[in-house]
């Protein structure tokens, strides 16, 4: 079991499949991105041994990130030897959307459970001018293709930010009414790559929420009033769906943190939001036994850091958000 120093169990890895992406959101990356050289990559075997390592501590959930994960070379396959790894009984993924019309199928017939999507607006233009190449049909057939191969419940993830969709979050969130998705509005975090616009653009999730029901009427608690995840959930009066904040900077959720991550040049990241790393990949490479591994995975974790220090001026600044993965 991996403990960290505060009593908390970490048993979610959220893996990182790549650095590379189909899409250049303004908050995540500049347009003319350098990728690290692929030999610094984890192989898909890397990526597996790694896996087994991770469930013998009592990990039992994966999310597969990017980057945008379905750009890796036989993901599909990789997603097949994950899910029947024994020991994994969550498997989910956080993608863009735009290849899931062609992989959504391939995808759950591997043993993918879920899918959370990301969206920021409805207006195709808007979309584009956010995601700098993306094409909102893409993404729209992606949902529709997604629940159709029953990776339900789709969940919607949107960062809203000033000057680009804070405009559009009542239209996402109506979404809701008509289908059993959850749809999340996320505060902008810093790091590298975007600072000037990430701090200086976030709309808080209280804000965020104001502006749904000044158009959309008060919002009822969901869940009983608790966090699912990481989100706050509420539900537009008579809808299917459900909507949620993730107010990562404003308040944040460190106390109830499960998670830690694997970037893809394989090192174990301990926080999201704060530098520091644990190198997987030169020792499994200069061949550490099973057993030293274990070892540096729980060392690592247990000097997890209680939270970020958004609050205090500190932003991780060695990485951009497609290198660690959200
Ligand atoms: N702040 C918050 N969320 C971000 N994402 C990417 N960059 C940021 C950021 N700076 C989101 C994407 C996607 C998920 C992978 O992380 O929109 O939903
Ligand atoms: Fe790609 Fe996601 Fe970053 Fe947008 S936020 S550029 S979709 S990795």
């Amino acid at each position: 079991m991996a403990l960290d120093r505060f009593g908390r169990r970490i048993h979610y890895l959220r893996i990182s499949l790549t650095d590379h992406c189909n899409l250049r959101c303004v908050y995540c990356m500049p347009e003319d991105t350098t990728f690290r050289p692929p030999a610094e990559m984890l192989q898909d075997d890397e990526i597996l041994t790694l896996v087994q390592l991770f469930t013998t501590l009592g990990f039992d959930k994966i999310r597969l990130t990017g980057g945008e994960p379905t750009v890796r070379a036989h993901v599909v396959d990789l997603v097949r030897e994950i899910a029947h790894t024994p020991g994994v009984n969550k498997l989910s993924m956080t993608t863009n959307g735009v290849l899931l019309r062609k992989l959504a199928r391939p995808l759950a017939e591997a043993g993918l459970q879920r899918v959370n999507v990301s969206l920021d607006t409805l207006d195709p233009e808007k979309f584009h001018r956010l995601t700098r190449w993306g094409k909102l049909d893409d993404v729209w057939a992606g949902i529709e293709a997604a629940e159709a191969a029953g990776l339900s419940p789709v969940k919607i993830n949107a960062v809203v930010v000033r000057g680009y969709n804070e405009n559009d979050v009542a239209g996402l969130a109506r979404l809701t009414l008509d289908h059993p998705w959850q749809v999340r509005f996320i505060e902008m975090m810093p790091f590298a790559g975007a600072t000037d616009l990430q701090t200086g653009q976030l709309v808080t999730a209280l804000e965020t929420q104001a502006d749904i029901e000044a158009e959309l009427g008060q919002l009822e608690p969901a869940n009983g009033g608790e966090l699912d995840g990481e989100a706050r959930l509420f539900r537009i009066h008579g809808a299917l769906g459900d909507v949620g904040f993730i107010s990562s900077v404003t308040a944040p959720f460190c106390e109830l943190c499960t998670r830690a991550r694997l970037t893809p040049d394989g090192r174990l990241r301990l926080c999201l939001l704060r530098e520091g790393e644990v190198d997987l990949l030169t020792p499994l490479r200069n061949g550490a036994t099973l057993t030293e591994l274990r070892q540096l995975i729980l060392d690592g974790i247990w000097l997890k850091p209680w939270g970020h220090g958004l609050a205090d001026g500190v932003i991780a600044l060695n990485r951009v958000m497609s290198e660690i993965g959200g």
